[in-house]
């Protein structure tokens, strides 16, 4: 399985913000956005990753998280001349793809929650079809929309609808069997030149290839494209952190967790970092037991 985060775009929702900075680069309370769906791929086991930037941020981006080595995964770069969909990512990353199943994480979601690695870990498997995430939200017409039956098989997809027929939107992860970079190819660009992701989750709805899985009330889905709905996040990433003294989404830990990276590698990492708490915490947690604990996300 291959993963893929998707941070180009040109963030508008958040000028004068992102005149300059790529929002994927944008802090979400302690750490870069990038690593909340960077740490999301991590967690389900995924360790060959691409990043699709613009070809304005992608210095800064490589400078941030070089080739992974230094976590134990890799990552190679990919630039998306404009924002011509999600859809285009499929495509762009066709070589990276290969004969593999992958999964596409959007660079500004946030996904947290007990048991989601678990979950995570069980859906990310080599299957023949699509899997995507559903989560209630109280305003379904700024989303995609998604109806499903009780075997969890998708029946109606709509793009912000004004009447939605359900308040299910997708969030950002999706997880595709090869069959994606022909069907990404074949989906008609819109006037402006988008291909959208809603017409390839259609390919798989009409085949009755697509699986939606829900995500209850013990999750949190948060996507950080708006003033406020950055600044939302951060304050739920920094409560959650206060309160428990754990990290979200910090990539030195989940490797470490994992055990892509081993206890000298995590002491070499935390050295460089001493002088935010972010190294002391890495340094504390190296004085446990690293599978002794399963909230690592
Ligand atoms: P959006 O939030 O839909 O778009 P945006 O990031 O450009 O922001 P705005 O609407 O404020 O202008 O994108 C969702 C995610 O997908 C985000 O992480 C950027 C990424 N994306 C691309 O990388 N390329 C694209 O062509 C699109 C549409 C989105």
């Amino acid at each position: 399985m291959k993963g893929i985060i998707l941070a180009g775009g040109t963030g508008s929702r958040l000028y004068p913000i992102t005149r300059v900075v790529s929002k994927q680069l944008l802090p979400v309370y302690d750490k870069p956005m990038i690593y909340f769906p960077l740490t999301t791929l991590m967690l389900s086991g995924i360790r060959d990753i691409q990043i699709i930037t613009t070809k304005e941020h992608q210095q800064a981006f490589q400078t941030l998280l070089g080739n992974g080595h230094q976590w134990g995964i890799n990552i190679s770069w990919c630039v998306q001349d404009e924002p011509n969909g999600i859809a285009e990512a499929f495509i762009l990353s066709e070589d990276f793809i290969g004969d593999d199943h992958c999964t596409l994480a959007l660079g500004d979601n946030i996904l947290f929650g007990n048991g989601l690695v678990g979950l995570l870990q069980s859906i990310m498997k080599p299957t023949l079809g699509a899997t995507v995430f559903a989560y209630r939200v109280k305003d379904p017409e700024n989303y995609g929309v998604v109806s499903f039956n009780n075997e969890g098989l998708g029946i109606d997809i709509e793009e912000k609808p004004k009447h939605p027929k359900s308040n299910y939107a997708l969030i950002g992860l999706y997880c595709y069997d090869n069959n994606v970079v022909k069907i990404a190819r074949d989906v008609k660009p819109t006037l402006n030149n988008e291909k959208h992701i809603t017409d390839i989750n259609n390919h798989y709805l009409k085949q009755g290839n697509l699986h939606v899985q829900s995500l209850g009330r013990g999750y949190a889905w948060l996507d950080a494209g708006t003033v406020e709905s950055l600044h939302n996040a951060s304050a739920f990433v920094r409560s959650v952190e206060s309160r428990q003294g754990i990290k979200i989404a910090c990539p030195e830990e989940i490797a470490w967790r994992m055990g892509y990276i081993t206890d000298s590698d995590l002491n070499i990492l935390a050295e460089n970092l001493i002088s935010s708490g972010y190294g002391h915490y890495l340094k504390e947690i190296l004085l446990e037991d690293r599978k002794k604990y399963d909230i690592i996300n």
